[in-house]
């Protein structure tokens, strides 16, 4: 049986980079728009950093099944937008009963995770910092500190990215911002709308309809 390969990766985590990696994502502001409440602010924002990266991601792909495992670094910068600090996107995985680790290694940061019935979970993430986000929560990252927030992560190659549900649902349920103290402070987002029985019954169904 012809059987991989083993790989070695560095974690640069000064840089925020996957040395030995052989993918490389960057995501502008300019890709961001609509992710914020102060719409002013983001437009005030980009006409300063237009094209500029917000955050990159290294990663290593070994293949593409459920047991091959992907390994990266995501690095994203500092900052606010308005009174809400920077963060990425985030997504449920498109496999959602997929798991993922991620491992602080620079920063102050957190992780934001969401069930699909809208439960909220806020884990705070530094060097060091172990957080296992199992399957089903949609998850984004938060930097929350005045440096790059650089986290390692790994997770089944087949998961897949759904960005769609944080839209559908109006953004996710919390916004993170500066709470004036030094530190930050969770505000409901009044545009949330809970995912309704039959969406999350899919999410459920579905979510591992590939494995
Ligand atoms: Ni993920």
């Amino acid at each position: 049986m012809k059987i991989a390969e083993p790989h070695l990766c560095r974690v640069d985590a000064a840089q925020g980079l996957l040395l030995g990696a052989d993918g490389h994502y960057r995501k502008t502001y300019d890709d961001l728009s609509g992710l914020y409440a102060d719409t002013q602010a983001f437009e005030a924002l980009l006409s300063e950093r237009r094209g500029q990266v917000a955050y990159e991601v290294t990663s290593y792909t070994p293949g593409e099944k459920v047991s091959d495992l992907i390994v990266g670094v995501a690095r994203m910068e500092p900052g606010k937008v308005g009174d809400e600090f920077f963060l990425t996107r985030g997504h449920i995985h498109a496999n959602a009963d997929r798991p993922e680790v991620y491992v602080g290694q620079a920063g102050r940061g957190l992780m934001q995770m969401e069930s699909p019935e809208g439960e909220v979970r806020i884990v705070e993430m530094t060097a060091g910092s172990v957080c296992y986000v199992p399957p089903y929560w949609i998850h984004r990252s938060v930097n929350v500190g005045d440096d790059d927030l650089v986290m390692m992560f790994a997770y089944p190659a087949d998961s897949g990215q759904d960005y769609g549900i944080i839209e559908r649902s109006g953004g996710m349920r919390v916004r993170i911002v500066d709470d004036g103290k030094g530190g930050w402070r969770q505000v409901d987002n009044p545009h949330w709308r809970p995912r309704s029985p039959e969406a999350i019954a899919r999410i459920y169904d579905e979510g591992g309809a590939a494995a």
